[in-house]
């Protein structure tokens, strides 16, 4: 499998199990929720994965000010991930905690569409490396 084809790949597939873990969540399904969001992180670790190695094969300096900018949204929302896994295992312990878990993760969910769309803005604005 190419690095693209494992790239686009594996966003797809994040983004397919993020829909499944915001709808299990909304619908109060824990037994599915929970795995869900067990698949949904290790799916996108495996896109961060790919994304580096797609880096590799652009200049990236090349795309200009968009770089810098991703990187840091990127590194952000890796960070933020963290924020509905507290809220998560708060709201198991106390349902009072799940308006809150609510907030936090739909704002992860749109600085994972912000990553999403930056990341793709460098590499179309990159110089692919030769070699
Ligand atoms: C990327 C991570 C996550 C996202 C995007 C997410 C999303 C959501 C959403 C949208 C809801 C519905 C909230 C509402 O309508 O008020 C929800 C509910 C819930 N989530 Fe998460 N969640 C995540 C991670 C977790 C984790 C790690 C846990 C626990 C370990 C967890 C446990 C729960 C629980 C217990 C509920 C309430 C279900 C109920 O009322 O029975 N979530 N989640």
């Amino acid at each position: 499998m190419s690095v693209y084809t494992g790239f686009v790949l594996f966003l797809f597939v994040t983004l397919a199990l993020l829909g499944g873990v915001v709808s299990t969540g909304l619908a109060a399904k824990r037994r599915m929720h929970i795995p869900l969001v067990v698949c949904a992180v290790a799916s996108l670790g495996v896109t961060i994965y790919f994304a580096e190695k797609l880096g590799e094969v652009y200049d990236l300096e090349s795309a200009g000010w968009i770089t810098p900018v991703h990187l840091t949204i990127a590194k952000i929302t890796t960070l933020a991930y963290l924020l509905p896994i507290a809220t998560g295992i708060a709201t198991l312990r106390r349902p009072g905690a799940r308006p809150l878990h609510r907030r936090v993760a739909f704002l992860v969910l749109g600085l994972t569409v912000l990553a999403a769309v930056t990341g793709t803005w460098m590499l179309l604005a990159s110089d692919r490396l030769s070699g």
